[in-house]
């Protein structure tokens, strides 16, 4: 069942100078239940801009989106609200988490709204989920006096808590060590897998895009089906070859990063 469907999109924004910038051309993508989409594309090329409008958090300039089959801009504005917030779990780029509130009031926001055993029991699903984070033991701490990667652990959490079908996530690695962002990769498949949710997902990491079934790459607002494999390569070859050790060196226990020239541009 397709879930949010984008047609013939476009993005465009009038710069003070009267100009006017072209974010996205021409993007048509669909997005069902239980599917996994990447997105790769260098800095500036339009990512976070797709990901707001496939979160029906911004409107393109032409084209339509529908979320279920239903036209977004033809929705009432509380109404529309009211979807976004029923279905779609967002990891924004900055993570956004409310400033001199706990990491739990943070991740029990959502549940705010919601109905029944998911209301009443909130403060109970909120710590629950921060244990899967790995943040168990930090629920009390105020979000802005945890560190970066806290933070977006926590913004992950606030993402799934509240079993969206919809999860779209903006380099939800970004702040993160390779071990500890495997993890919350992990989880967020899980999460999706559990509810037969969508995850759509942004990086420059060629590894967590790889976690994807499909994968695209959004160079100067357009939208074109990436070849991971290709990148891979490219990644290895304009890796520095690293100068001879002097002694034997153990080998890592988990895989290096990627240079951050891999090849889709960071
Ligand atoms: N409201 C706006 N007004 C002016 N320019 C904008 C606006 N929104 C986005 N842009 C510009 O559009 C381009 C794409 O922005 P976007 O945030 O989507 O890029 P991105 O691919 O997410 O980049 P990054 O990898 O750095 O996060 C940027 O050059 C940005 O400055
Ligand atoms: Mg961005």
């Amino acid at each position: 069942m397709t879930l949010v469907a984008l047609e013939d999109v476009e993005k465009s924004v009038l710069l003070a100078d009267d100009s006017r910038l072209e974010i996205l051309k021409g993007i048509s993508l669909s997005v069902g239940a239980g599917d996994h989409v990447s997105i790769v594309g260098r800095s500036g090329s339009g990512k976070s801009t797709l990901l707001n409008i496939l979160g029906m958090l911004d409107e393109p300039t032409t084209g339509t989106v529908s979320f279920e089959g239903r036209e977004v801009r033809k929705m009432r504005s509380g109404r529309l609200d009211r979807v976004r917030g029923d279905n779609v779990g967002f990891v924004f780029q900055q993570f956004n988490l409310l400033p001199g509130r706990t990491a739990l009031d943070n991740v029990m926001m959502p549940l705010g709204h919601a109905k029944g055993r998911m209301f009443w029991n909130r403060r109970q699903i909120a710590a629950d989920m921060l244990e899967r984070v790995g943040l168990g033991h930090r629920i009390e701490q105020i979000a802005d006096r945890l560190s970066g990667g806290e933070q977006q652990r926590v913004a992950i959490a606030r993402a799934l808590v509240r079993k969206p079908v919809l999860i779209l996530a903006d380099e939800p690695t970004g702040a993160l060590d390779i071990e500890t962002g495997a993890s919350v990769m992990s989880l967020l498949d899980e999460v999706a897998t559990e509810t037969d949710a969508a995850l759509v997902t942004i990086t420059h990491d060629l590894h967590v895009a790889a976690r994807a079934r499909r994968h695209y790459r959004l160079d100067a607002g357009r939208l074109e089906e990436a070849d991971l494999r290709r990148a891979f390569e490219a990644s290895t070859l304009s890796a520095p070859v690293p100068p001879e050790p002097a002694t034997a060196s153990p080998a890592p226990a988990v895989l290096p990063p990627l240079p951050a020239a891999n090849g889709v541009g960071a």
